[in-house]
C-alpha cells in the first residue's frame, strides 16, 4: 500500500507540479492531529464492549481499520447517505482534512489478538460461506484493499447488524446489497462468528481513561 501511495504521489508531482504536493500530503492524513480530534470518538469507540442503545449491537471497532474506508464511512454519515443519528451528528462538523487525519490515527493502530467466545460450529459453517467474500475482504477478513473494510476481529453483533441492514436496504450499498441478498439469518450469524473470531485486523483503541 505504501508503495502504491508513493507511486501516486510521484505521478501527481510529475503531472501537476509543486501545487499538488501539499494536497497529496494532506490527503494522507496526520495521525497526531487525528488523535486530538478523536477524543470524543473514543468515548464510544475505545475500550471494549460499548453498545448501541437500540437496536443493541456493539459499537464497531475502528482501530486498525483502513483509513480510506473510515473516511468514506464518515462522508456517508455526513451526507446522511448512511443512517445513524449519532454518527451523522458526529460527522457533520468534520472537514475532509479532519476525516483524513482521524482516519490516519485509527488506521495506525494494530489489531488485537483475543480469545474468541464464538460458537465453533457456527464459525466453521461461516468459513465455508466466506469464500465468496474473500476477493474483497481477504480470506480471513483482514484484507489489504483500502476501500473494503476489515472484518477480522470485528464484534460479532456488529457484523450481524451490518449484514441485516444491507439485506433490508436500511444500509444502502449496491455491492453489499448483492452479497447479502441471498443470506439466511443462519448464514449471517455463521459469517459473523467466523470473521469476528479471526486474529489481526481490528482493535478497540486502548485509551487511558477509557479502558474497561
Ligand atoms: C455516542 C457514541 C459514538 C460516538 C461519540 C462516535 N461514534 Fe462512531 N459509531 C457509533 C455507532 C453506534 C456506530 C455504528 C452505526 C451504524 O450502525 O451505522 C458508529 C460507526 C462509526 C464508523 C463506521 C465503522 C464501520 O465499520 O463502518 C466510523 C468510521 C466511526 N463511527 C467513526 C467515529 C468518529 C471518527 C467519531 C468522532 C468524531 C465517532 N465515530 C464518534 C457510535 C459513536
Ligand atoms: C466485491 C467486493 C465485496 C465482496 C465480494 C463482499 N463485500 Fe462486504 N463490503 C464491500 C464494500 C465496498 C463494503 C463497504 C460498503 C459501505 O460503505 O457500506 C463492504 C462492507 C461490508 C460489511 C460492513 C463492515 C463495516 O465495518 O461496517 C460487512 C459486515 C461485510 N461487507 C461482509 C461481507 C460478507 C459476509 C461478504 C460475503 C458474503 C462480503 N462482505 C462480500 C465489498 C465487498
Amino acid at each position: 500500500m505504501l508503495k502504491k501511495a508513493s507511486k501516486t504521489l510521484l505521478t501527481l508531482i510529475a503531472l501537476s507540479g509543486p501545487l499538488a504536493i501539499s494536497q497529496v500530503a494532506s490527503a494522507a492524513g496526520d495521525p497526531a492531529r487525528g488523535e486530538n480530534l478523536a477524543q470524543t470518538c473514543n468515548g464510544c469507540h475505545a475500550g471494549e464492549g460499548y453498545r448501541n442503545p437500540g437496536p443493541v449491537y456493539h459499537i464497531p471497532m475502528i482501530g486498525g481499520q483502513h483509513a480510506d474506508y473510515i473516511v468514506s464511512a464518515l462522508k456517508a454519515y455526513k451526507s446522511k447517505e448512511r443512517s445513524h443519528g449519532t454518527m451523522q451528528a458526529q460527522a457533520s462538523n468534520l472537514s475532509d482534512q479532519d476525516m483524513a487525519d482521524i482516519g490516519a490515527y485509527f488506521a495506525s493502530m494494530s489489531g488485537n489478538s483475543r480469545p474468541s467466545l464464538v460458537n465453533k460450529q457456527k464459525a466453521a459453517k461461516g468459513k465455508e460461506k466466506s469464500v465468496q467474500c474473500a476477493s474483497c475482504h481477504g480470506a480471513n477478513g483482514d484484507g489489504d484493499q483500502a476501500t473494503f473494510p476489515k472484518l477480522a476481529g470485528q464484534y460479532e453483533s456488529y457484523i450481524v447488524q451490518a449484514l441485516k441492514d444491507y439485506r433490508s436496504g436500511e444500509r444502502d450499498n449496491a455491492i453489499m446489497k448483492g452479497f447479502s441478498a441471498g443470506l439466511s439469518i443462519g448464514d449471517i450469524e455463521a459469517l459473523a462468528a467466523w470473521f469476528s473470531s479471526q486474529d489481526g485486523g481490528l482493535s478497540a483503541p486502548e485509551v487511558e481513561n477509557f479502558k474497561n
